[in-house]
Parts: C-alpha cells; sequence; structure tokens
C-alpha cells in the first residue's frame, strides 16, 4: 500500500492572455463553467479524491481566488435572513475550512514545472497531486479518483493520458508506451514536451492530472528550462524514468475540455449546459433551432 495522497498542487499563476480582455482584471480560473468557475471544477475533484490540503500557486492579481473560496459574511447573512437554504448549500460548499487552501506565490513565470516546484516547502516529502484547472474533465468516476484508485496499486508516479489526433500533438507533453495494453495503467518509457509531430514518440498526450512522487521536485531543483524555454513538468517526470524510478500513463474514463482554449470553453459550457436538468431542455430546443437555421440558409 502506498501513501495516502492528501495534497495537490493547483498552478494558477498564469496570465491567461488567451481570454483577454475578460482576463485583464478576473483571474482566467474564474471564468465560469455555466455557473461555477472553473477553479471549483478542479476543488470539486480533488476533494472527491480524497485531497484536504490544496496549495495553489498564484500570482500578481489573482486575490479574486482566495476571496472565493472564503466565508463573505455580508452574503452569508443576507441568504440566512431571506432563509434560502438552497443558495446557501450553494455558497456553502465554496467555503473552504480554515487553514485547508495554502498560497504560495510564483514571482516569475519560469513554466509549469517551476510553478509546482514553488509548493515544494508545503508538500516536503510526500506524494502529491497535481491539478491544471485548465483541462476539465467530465466523468462519472472522477479522473484523480480514478488515478488514485490505480496508484494505490501501482506507486511510482502517474500521468492521466488521452490520445489525441496528429496535428495537435505537439500541444503536449507526450508519452512514450510500450505496445498499448489494455490495462489503463501503462508504463511509461520516455516523455518529451511539445515535441514537433514527426518526433512525437505516440499520441498519447499528458492531461493535466498527475501524482508525482516527492523526487519529482528535487529534480527540478536544477531549475532546467525545457522546451519553449521554461522549467518543464514533463522533463522533471521523464527524469524519474532515467533514475529507473516508474511512471504510469493512466488512460482514464471520461470526456475532456481544453478549457484553455476558447473552443474548448465554449464546448464546455454547452456540454455542461446540457447535463443540467434545469437547462437542458430550454439549451437543447435553442441548439435545434439554431442548427436548424444555420442549415435553412445553407
Ligand atoms: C501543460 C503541460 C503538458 C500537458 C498539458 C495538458 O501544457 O506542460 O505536458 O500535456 O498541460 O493540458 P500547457 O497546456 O500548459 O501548455
Amino acid at each position: 500500500m502506498q501513501n495516502k495522497v492528501t495534497k495537490a498542487v493547483f498552478p494558477v499563476a498564469g496570465m491567461g492572455t488567451r481570454f483577454l480582455p475578460a482576463t485583464k482584471s478576473i483571474p482566467k480560473e474564474i471564468l465560469t463553467l455555466v455557473d461555477r468557475p472553473l477553479i471549483q471544477y478542479a476543488i470539486d475533484e480533488a476533494r472527491e479524491a480524497g485531497i484536504t490540503e490544496f496549495i495553489f500557486v498564484t500570482s500578481r492579481g489573482k486575490s479574486a481566488l482566495e476571496d472565493y473560496f472564503d466565508r463573505a459574511p455580508e452574503l452569508e447573512a443576507s441568504l440566512k435572513a431571506k432563509n434560502k437554504t438552497d443558495l446557501l448549500e450553494i455558497y456553502n460548499d465554496t467555503c473552504m475550512d480554515s487553514g485547508a487552501i495554502a498560497y504560495v506565490r510564483q514571482n516569475q513565470a519560469l513554466g509549469l514545472g517551476h510553478a509546482v516546484w514553488c509548493a515544494r516547502h508545503l508538500i516536503g516529502d510526500e506524494p502529491f497531486a497535481v491539478l491544471l484547472p485548465d483541462d476539465v474533465i467530465a466523468a462519472e468516476k472522477p479522473c484523480l479518483k480514478q488515478m488514485i484508485e490505480a496508484y494505490a496499486e501501482t506507486g511510482g508516479n502517474m500521468v492521466a493520458a488521452m490520445e489525441v489526433p496528429g496535428d495537435k500533438i505537439s500541444s503536449y507533453g507526450v508519452l512514450d508506451v510500450n505496445a498499448t495494453s489494455i490495462n489503463p495503467a501503462m508504463k511509461v518509457k520516455g516523455m518529451v514536451e511539445k515535441p514537433k509531430a514527426e518526433d512525437a514518440p505516440s499520441n498519447l498526450a499528458a492531461i493535466g492530472r498527475y501524482i508525482l512522487s516527492p523526487q519529482v521536485l528535487k529534480n527540478l531543483d536544477g531549475q532546467q528550462t525545457g522546451a519553449g524555454g521554461e522549467i518543464q513538468l514533463t522533463d522533471a517526470i521523464a527524469k524519474e524514468i532515467e533514475q529507473s524510478n516508474n511512471v504510469y500513463g493512466y488512460r482514464f474514463q471520461g470526456q475532456r475540455y481544453d478549457c484553455g482554449s476558447k473552443a474548448g470553453f465554449l464546448q464546455a459550457t454547452v456540454a455542461f449546459g446540457l447535463a443540467r436538468a434545469d437547462l437542458r431542455d430550454e439549451l437543447e430546443d435553442y441548439i435545434y433551432d439554431m442548427m436548424a437555421m444555420r442549415q435553412a440558409a445553407q
């Protein structure tokens, strides 16, 4: 039995320039999918996987994130006075216990590996999870929970994995694996960050959920830069393989949305809207009408 994973790192220091102008004054992670900010999907997934300590790696201009997870006494008093129990329940879900979330600053944008490394003193010498809030995964059993269960058997390090089309592979960390097996946890032989399509070892991409050994943080101590001149998490995980430690790619069950892109964000908005009993009918009718109008116009 491996150590229990109770800590998770959420790298949220990025400027979110792809979502300008909205991100001029709002952190990207506060942009909402239906009615919940992006970050809440990642936090809820982590909670459901048994995470109890949440470490946010932030930067300037991210205070809205801190406020979001805090109590809001005026709002709370007003909801109570009006006896809005359903809204109070929603509100309570966003309030994290004192001390459950810790914030560390990444004071220079040096890459994902560097962001995770900034949390090293809070992680200490135990395995930890990393969740990239841009990757939203709709699944019956939350993706990180699937991975934690598999990790209890394998130990080592584990990276969520998914096949992506060849023309998209150069946007990802890519896994080199032996012939694909039916087992969802596949031993990884190598990992490369954002390779050219022709150099990619496979079309199996790393997706933003990781369970990592504390050794990965030590591998980041050297602050070596990689793809794009940034300090890459992928390189620090690849070092684990060089040091003969196990890394597994985990082919999760679920639908992943790339909410770091506008198209992905819109797709997720539609999918999550359609999944909601209170919105489904109206939204579905609208989509049918719109498609019919488009077809008629062609
Ligand atoms: C990051 C990681 C990459 C991974 C991707 C998943 O890239 O560096 O290895 O495949 O997330 O979304 P980014 O999207 O931050 O460029």
